[in-house]
């Protein structure tokens, strides 16, 4: 079958990778791709905003299959159109992707459906929400409403920095995506992201890990994309697991029948583990990045074959394999990454990274220049080893990073820490 696969990340070098394995994969064209999904298929210039385009495209090339990577042509409805035009595409609808489109949404679906999360209000007026935090007290926690890049949530430890995000956002700091804003209670424990693979009715869990969203060594700095990760997520035990399934996963998918949207393609429930048990700090419709740089290497299933299941409405007749080995990637990023950067600067090295035995470099924000590899954005390469334990992940991949020749290039020196700290004992 032929497979079209939308994005242009780390993620997607990950997910071509892992379709063009697939015996069912006769030709991949990813649009718009990096040159590290053209290892695997055809990039192709497609204005994926543009949805006729897409269809045509589609039609074109006679695609049985289209995924798509990131949420924001989810949120704008692509599935949908491409359903409409009788494609096949693997992903939430519009209306079932305000899981992760809208934070409000998401909070009142978790109260009406008793799913596990911080006690929340909506405001739209900036004095409202202001005198609700003075009456609740800090910590406390703002986020815009809509999509804002992963910068739309500020944990607030003094009233100031509370009254300045309601400011910032109901002022249009964030456009139309904070005109509202949704104040949380703040929850204390470590976070985890768990994955679920959707067709509607049945979900089944498809792995964990756990990310580093801050820019420098122990976890400071400010936020960004995130800048490495590892999986499995050993403190989502196995017990975990089930409660997260049964408490959070399941409700989820049977509210989501309830409503009329019934949810199908990824489900990536970030998690905090509290005291009284995991609770839902958000939803992402789709798959993680750089999660998936550690997710896909470890899955020993065909993920065409489990997209086709879930497309096709069939998921409990799949069961998934993994590696049992630990996945660990590191992010490699341009210099002033969350802020400005400059592009242009020349990658070397990477063949004789990838000669290590079980690692593999993902391609994110890079540019083909002639025969040279230029970094073309924020966050550049995902640097991703197997090992038997956290460690050996990291020690390998860290050997990887070692060999590629990229001044301009930076990363933390302490992905998965925590792990390696309990691995230690
Ligand atoms: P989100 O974009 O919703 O994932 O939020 C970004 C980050 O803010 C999360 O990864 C958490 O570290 C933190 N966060 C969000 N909501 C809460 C909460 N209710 N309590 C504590 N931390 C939170
Ligand atoms: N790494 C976080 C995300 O993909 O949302």
């Amino acid at each position: 079958m032929n497979i079209l696969l939308i994005g242009s990340g780390g993620r997607e070098h990950a997910l071509a990778w892992s379709l063009a394995a697939s015996p069912l994969c006769d030709r991949l064209f990813i649009a718009p791709g990096n040159p590290g999904t053209a290892q695997h298929g055809t990039n192709v210039a497609l204005d994926v905003t543009d949805h006729p385009a897409v269809i045509a495209f589609c039609k074109d090339q006679t695609i049985d299959l289209v995924v798509v990577g990131p949420e924001a042509p989810l949120v704008a409805g692509l599935v949908d159109d491409l359903t409409a035009a009788g494609l096949k595409a693997f992903g939430p609808t519009r209306d079932a992707a305000q899981l992760e489109g809208s934070k409000a949404f998401t909070k009142d679906f978790c109260a009406e459906f008793g799913i596990p999360t911080a006690a929340y209000r909506r405001f739209t007026d900036a004095e409202a929400a202001k005198a609700y935090i003075r009456s609740y007290g800090v910590p406390i926690v703002v986020k815009a409403d809509g999509l804002a890049a992963g910068k739309g949530v500020v944990v607030a430890t003094s009233f100031e920095e509370a009254e300045a995000a309601v400011d910032m956002m109901i002022g249009g700091g964030f456009g139309e995506a904070g005109a509202e804003v949704v104040v949380e209670a703040f929850l204390e424990g470590e976070e985890a992201s768990f994955f679920a693979l959707c067709d509607g009715k049945t979900a089944i869990p498809l792995g964990t890990a756990q990310d580093h969203k801050r820019a420098y060594d122990g976890d400071e700095g400010p936020n960004t994309g995130g800048m490495g990760a590892y999986s499995p997520a050993a403190v989502l035990t196995p017990e975990i697991q089930q409660r997260v399934m049964r408490d959070i996963i399941g409700p989820t998918l049977a509210g989501m029948r309830t409503r009329g949207m019934p949810y199908t393609g990824i489900l990536y429930a970030g998690l905090m583990l509290t005291q009284d048990g995991p609770q839902l700090i958000e939803y992402n419709a789709r798959l993680g990045d750089p999660e998936t740089q550690v997710l896909l290497p470890r899955l020993k299933s065909d993920l065409v074959t489990a997209f086709l299941a879930a497309c096709d409405g069939v998921l409990d007749s799949i069961t998934l394999k993994w590696d049992s080995k630990a996945a660990l990637t590191v992010v490699m990023a341009a210099k002033g990454y969350p802020g400005t950067v400059e592009k242009g600067s020349e990658i070397r090295g990477i063949p004789a990274a990838e000669a290590l035995e079980d690692v593999m470099v993902f391609h994110a924000g890079t540019r083909q220049d002639g025969d040279r590899l230029v970094s073309n954005g924020g966050r550049v390469l995902n640097v991703t080893a197997l090992g038997a334990t956290i460690t050996e992940a990291q020690k390998r991949a860290y050997e990887a990073v070692s060999l590629i020749d990229w001044p301009e290039g930076f990363c933390r020196s302490d992905i998965g820490w925590r792990e390696v700290e309990r691995e230690r004992g």
